[in-house]
């Protein structure tokens, strides 16, 4: 695997591959990968000739009080890690490479209604910054498929839509959820999480799955199912920020007579911020 800090270094090595045909395949990551992230590794492997990742903590994307500074780094094993899952280039800028300009004075990319709900209600700015750099990461990797998590739905849902709106030529792909042994969705900000509360953070993915079953079984008082699931959640012991039934493509609340809907939930322990989903078909 080679590595490039520069924006003109990858593109050169990337140009070659282009013209000789050749599909370029994109994981952005913020880095400390684990399981989840290779698995996206693979994936862009087996529908392209070159996979290209990279590695950046995008301090735009980041609330004033959130973890940027505290953000695990962890290079060396983050490149191990690449090597064996057969990725062909990392792209590992630093702050001055993706804004020269200075975080203040950047030029934003800004996708309207769908990102003032959910996280985004509780971090305002977070997904300017998201679609921000990753329209800046498209246009530097100019990928033909980019691959995405589906553990954050909302992230995944705003920028299909900032791919449509705006023309990008890039198809974006959703990947499965990966999941400990116990069902908590697999997130660098799972080393967050103290031993104390390990055990009871599997309560996030129950109750958005009890409440999956209830509207499978006919149950369409959404409100009240998202109550009950946020009274759970404190009752062992986190902060509900939100549990939501919405309309999986919108994000909006879910409407009685919608047939796609995904159930998203948030919630914080004493220092992570924890989110997952559940997405399901109604006949
Ligand atoms: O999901 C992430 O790790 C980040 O939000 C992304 C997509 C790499 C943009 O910084």
């Amino acid at each position: 695997m080679q590595v490039f800090h520069t924006v003109n270094g990858l593109r050169d090595i990337l140009r070659k591959h282009r013209n000789s045909e050749q599909s370029i395949g994109f994981v952005p990551t913020m880095g400390n990968l684990h399981d989840g992230h290779l698995a996206l590794i693979k994936q862009a492997k087996e529908t392209n000739d070159i996979v290209v990742c990279s590695i950046f903590v995008n301090a735009l994307q980041f609330g004033l009080n959130e973890d940027w500074d505290k953000y695990p780094r962890t290079y060396d094993s983050d490149c191990k890690k690449l090597e064996e899952a057969g990725c062909n280039y990392l792209f590992y800028p630093d702050d001055s490479e993706m804004y020269p300009n200075g975080l203040d004075t950047q030029s934003r990319v800004i996708c309207p209604t769908m990102t003032d709900v959910l996280c985004g209600a509780s971090r305002p700015g977070h997904f300017e910054g998201v679609t921000t750099v990753v329209s800046k990461l498209f246009n530097i990797v100019q990928p033909d498929e980019a691959i995405f998590g589906i553990k954050d739905y909302q992230q995944l849902a705003v920028i299909k839509r900032m791919t449509e709106d705006l023309c990008l030529p890039v198809k974006i792909t959703p990947a499965p959820i990966h999941r400990e042994a116990d069902g908590l969705a697999m997130s660098s900000r799972n080393s967050y999480i103290t031993e104390d509360e390990r055990p009871k953070v599997k309560v996030l993915k129950e109750v958005l799955e009890l409440i999956a079953q209830q509207i499978k079984a006919g149950n369409l008082g959404f409100i009240k199912l998202e109550l009950e699931a946020k009274k759970r959640i404190e009752f062992e012991g986190f902060k509900a920020d939100y549990v939501t039934v919405s309309n999986s493509k919108t994000l909006q609340p879910a409407a009685v007579d919608d047939r796609q809907i995904t159930i998203l939930g948030a919630m914080y322990t004493e220092s992570a911020r924890l989110i997952d989903n559940v997405s399901i078909t109604l006949d």
